[in-house]
């Protein structure tokens, strides 16, 4: 008999994991779903299917895919877990084996077991549907029934020598797909070495290339940012002390006087020709996109002043806010610049322009919240920012409702940029249940142009993509 759930703010409300697995045929939908929009919203949420530690982090929980499909003005719904060896043999124990992040005895059963719990993200490259996990490969899922059928490791090809044997090397759960050529860029990044490896993807999905980049220190790198001519790591001094892990219950140390180290690598370059820039000390878990002129790399993203990994009374995280760096490769600086005070997070772009000059970015937004921070139930709004003429425009929910990760579709190939539809899931808190809900891109600030009920909860996911039909 399954244990019950401790109690966590990772595990009460929205965060609460949904336990079943299911189809629903044709929802009720308000409104009318545009004719143009046919495809597939993937969504990947930290659902675990037992009963975690006391200790249990909202990051450690086994990958659940919510995929609403959209077919002749439908919608109909599908969800299953993504069955890692993890997720396998914690269903065969009958109990959580993985004690999370914190220090403690490792459980003989899991021993040679990969703790990849593959929950980040999901998207679809080169004909594959791949779950994606920071700190591990990725799992290959069929995108109709969402079946898992493997870890993908590019057909042999993505394998590194890690802690004294070959196996499956590390994808970010961001990888950046370039807005024109199709190329999947991404890296790895480990507390244990190799740091930090660079990789390439064409958009045939064959593994090009897998560079070894020196770091300066080791640290948490959850997100990079992508141009058409370079690839831009932040450093965020977030970094890794197993040393102080029994005092502290967390292997990451916020070290801030070692600043921000920007890494600029040429994306026609080799590992030499990586430089290193000093920023302030910040935090940022995510960004939008990146666009070089010459020496100079502008970037937008989500920064807050330094990172706080699991909340408590003495440190309150802190809400994002947009911001624009300004890098100056010739000088060597990060110009850093607030753009809006309204707090926000998981920006997203017309992806046909990621790499290049753009001028829109869908967000989650708060506004009129009062202690705001950061968590997603504070997440009452989609921003619609306009790069070229600073204006930003919102969509806001009644109160106490909350919205996921916006994410544009085109209304067909040949749309001008923003010409189309923002998806996204809404947590109605009042019925505590769900709803797909589709703006127009252009006019977020206007009523829906459908809203897709769910009869149930679908918890706050990280982050997900369209599949669009073929
Ligand atoms: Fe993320």
């Amino acid at each position: 008999m399954s244990k019950p759930f401790p109690n966590s703010i990772f595990l009460s409300g929205n965060f609460a994991p949904w336990p079943m697995e299911g189809d629903i045929h044709d929802l009720v939908v308000e409104g009318e779903i545009p004719r143009e929009l046919a495809g597939t919203f993937f969504r990947n949420s930290s659902n675990p299917q037992f009963a975690p530690g006391p200790n249990y982090h909202w990051f450690e929980g086994d990958g659940m895919i919510h995929s609403l499909r959209i077919e002749d003005g439908k919608a109909h719904y599908k969800n299953r877990f993504v069955r890692t060896a993890r997720f396998e043999a914690e269903r065969l124990a009958g109990e959580a084996l993985f004690s999370g992040m914190g220090p403690s005895e490792p459980d003989p059963r899991i021993e040679g077991v990969s703790p990849n719990a593959s929950n980040t993200h999901v998207l679809f490259h080169a004909g594959k549907l791949l779950s994606l996990w920071e700190a591990g490969p990725p799992h290959e899922l069929d995108p109709s029934t969402l079946e898992t059928i493997g870890i993908w490791d590019y057909a042999g090809e993505f394998r590194r020598e890690r802690m004294g044997a070959m196996q499956p090397d590390i994808m970010t759960a961001h990888p950046k797909i370039d807005g024109k050529t199709g190329e999947w860029i991404g890296f790895g990044y480990s507390p244990m070495a190799p740091h930090l490896v660079y990789h390439e993807v064409s958009k045939e999905g064959k593994l090009t290339r897998s560079d070894e980049l020196d770091v300066p220190f080791s640290a948490m790198m959850h997100d990079f940012i992508v141009s058409a001519e370079h690839a831009i790591f932040p450093v965020f001094p977030a970094v890794f002390d197993f040393a102080a892990m029994a005092e502290t219950g967390s292997p990451l140390s916020w070290q801030p006087e070692r600043g921000v180290q920007v890494g600029v690598l040429p994306r026609n370059g080799v590992p030499e020709d990586l430089v290193w820039i000093s920023h302030d000390p910040c935090f940022s878990f995510h960004m939008v996109n990146a666009v070089s002129e010459g020496n100079t790399v502008v970037a937008e993203l989500w920064e807050t002043p330094r990172l706080v990994f699991t909340p408590d009374e003495k440190t309150r995280p802190s809400a994002p806010n947009l911001h624009r760096w300004t890098i100056d490769l010739d000088a060597g600086t990060v110009k850093d610049e607030k753009i809006d005070d309204s707090p926000g997070e998981f920006g997203r772009i017309d992806e046909r322009y990621v790499g290049y000059d753009y001028t829109y970015t869908w967000s989650l937004g708060s506004i009129g919240i009062p202690g705001m921070d950061g968590s997603p139930d504070g997440f009452n709004s989609i921003f619609r920012y306009d790069r070229k003429t600073g204006s930003r425009v919102a969509h806001t929910l009644p109160e106490g409702d909350s919205f996921g990760e916006p994410v544009f579709v085109p209304r067909n190939e040949a749309a001008a940029e923003g010409d189309g539809f923002v998806l996204t899931v809404a947590h109605r808190r009042a019925e505590d249940r769900s709803d797909l809900i589709i703006l127009d891109a252009q006019n977020i600030e206007r009523a829906p142009l459908a809203i897709c009920q769910l009869p149930h909860r679908v918890p706050y996911c990280f982050h997900g993509s369209w599949m669009p039909a073929e």
